[in-house]
C-alpha cells in the first residue's frame, strides 16, 4: 500500500515520466518475464525498475550466476529498492538515467545481455532519446535476446515498436488495473541519422 501511495504521488507531480497510477501487479510482472531462460540467461537489465514488483520477479527467478542490472532515476524509488532487495552477489541497483546506460555497463564490464525487461515510459520520450534507447538495445542485447516492455495501453504502440524491431508480439494481462501487457521485441532495426 505505501508502494501505491509513493507511486501515486509521483504520478501526480511528474506525470509522463512516471506515465502510471501504481506499481505493476504481480500477475504484469509475471507476464513481463515468461520468456526469459531463467536456466541459460547470464545477465539480465531492467530499466526503470520504480518500487521494484518485476526486480521481485528477477530476485526470485535468476540463476545464482546471472548478473542482474536494475537502473532507476527517481531517488526515491531507489531507496525503495535498496531496502527491499538487500545486497547480494550478481545484483547492482543504479540510480541514474537510461541515457548512462553505455557507460554504467561499461564501468561493470558488461558487454551483452540476455534480456532487457523495461518499465519506461518510451512511448513520452523525446524522439532523440527514443532512438539512442533501441540503439543501445541494439548494442547491448544478445542476437537472440529480446525487450521486454510493460504497457498499460494494450496492443496500441504495436506498430511504434514495429517501427524499430523485426518482430514484436503483444501478451495481454487482464488482471492488471488498469488491463495491461508486454511488448516481446526481438532484432533492432539499424537506425539511420
Ligand atoms: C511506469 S513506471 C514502471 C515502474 C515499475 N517497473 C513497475 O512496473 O511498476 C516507469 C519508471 O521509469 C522510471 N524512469 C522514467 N524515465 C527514466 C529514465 N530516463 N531513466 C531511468 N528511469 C526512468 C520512472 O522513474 C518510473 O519508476
Amino acid at each position: 500500500m505505501n508502494d501505491s501511495f509513493l507511486f501515486l504521488g509521483k504520478f501526480l507531480r511528474h506525470g509522463t515520466a512516471i506515465a502510471s497510477l501504481a506499481p505493476s501487479s504481480p500477475w504484469l510482472s509475471r507476464t513481463t518475464v515468461r520468456n526469459i531462460d531463467w536456466d541459460h540467461a547470464r545477465v539480465l537489465i531492467e530499466l526503470g525498475a520504480g518500487t521494484g514488483p518485476i526486480t521481485h520477479e528477477l530476485v526470485e527467478r535468476a540463476h545464482p550466476d546471472c548478473r542482474l542490472v536494475v537502473l532507476e532515476r527517481d531517488a526515491d524509488f531507489v531507496k525503495v529498492l535498496r531496502e527491499r532487495f538487500p545486497p547480494r552477489p550478481n545484483l547492482d541497483i543504479i540510480e541514474g538515467d537510461v541515457r548512462d546506460l553505455p557507460a554504467m555497463l561499461q564501468e561493470r564490464g558488461i558487454e551483452k545481455a540476455d534480456t532487457i525487461v523495461s518499465g519506461l515510459p518510451v512511448p513520452s520520450f523525446p524522439k532523440d532519446l527514443q532512438r539512442d534507447l533501441f540503439r543501445m538495445v541494439g548494442q547491448v542485447l544478445k542476437p537472440s535476446g529480446t525487450f521486454n516492455q510493460i504497457t498499460e495501453m494494450p496492443w496500441v504502440y504495436l506498430r511504434f515498436y514495429r517501427r524499430y524491431f523485426d518482430e514484436v508480439k503483444f501478451t495481454f494481462e487482464p488482471r492488471n488495473i488498469p488491463p495491461a501487457g508486454a511488448y516481446f521485441c526481438r532484432g533492432v532495426k539499424p537506425i539511420v541519422d
